[in-house]
């Protein structure tokens, strides 16, 4: 009887939808970028340093900084522009006006397929990682702190 609940455990466990291998760059999160934000964000599209220079100028281009390379992905996330990907791609839970990030449609066709794409972009960021908050406090958006930038993963 023992031996059937511990059986009947382990299974609801594996079928739970969590990440049982670890999620990389590489495996998951280059090619749902290259699916769903290549268009305006691809290898054509300014750096985050160019388009912080010329932003007027890019978005009429409907442009926004590049995220084709792990390199331009980690400028938005930890440095310099600290949790960019995070405000725009939240669903509303974290947003101080509630409201999902303006990318966040982008996230998939569907309700599931966005969230599901959240879920996996959040494991990858490492978990409690996903914060909103900013290299230096602004309006309402505090600075991050250490112990934030400490739990972030993004594996390759
Ligand atoms: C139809 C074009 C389009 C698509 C598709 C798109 N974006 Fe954007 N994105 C933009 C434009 C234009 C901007 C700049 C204007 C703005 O800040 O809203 C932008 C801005 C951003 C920013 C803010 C960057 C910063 O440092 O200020 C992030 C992060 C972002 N997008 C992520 C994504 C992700 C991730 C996807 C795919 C899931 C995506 N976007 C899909 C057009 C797009």
């Amino acid at each position: 009887m023992k031996l059937k609940l511990a059986a009947t455990l382990a299974c609801a466990v594996l079928s739970l939808p969590t990440f049982a291998q670890e999620v990389t760059y590489r495996n998951q999160v280059k090619p749902m970028i290259q699916k769903l934000c290549a268009e305006c964000h691809g290898d054509d599209a300014p750096t985050l340093a160019e388009f912080k220079l010329a932003e007027e100028k890019y978005k009429k281009e409907k442009l926004g900084p590049r995220t084709s390379t792990y390199e331009n992905l980690l400028q938005i996330i930890a440095y310099t522009d600290t949790g960019a990907l995070m405000r725009r791609l939240d669903d509303g839970t974290n947003t101080s006006d509630k409201k999902p990030g303006n990318m966040y449609k982008y996230l998939g066709e569907t309700d599931a397929e966005r969230a599901a794409n959240l879920v996996m972009l959040k494991s990858w960021v490492g978990e409690g990682a996903w914060n909103l908050n900013r290299w230096t406090a602004r309006g309402d958006v505090p600075g991050v702190t250490k112990e934030q930038l400490e739990k972030l993963k993004l594996k390759y």
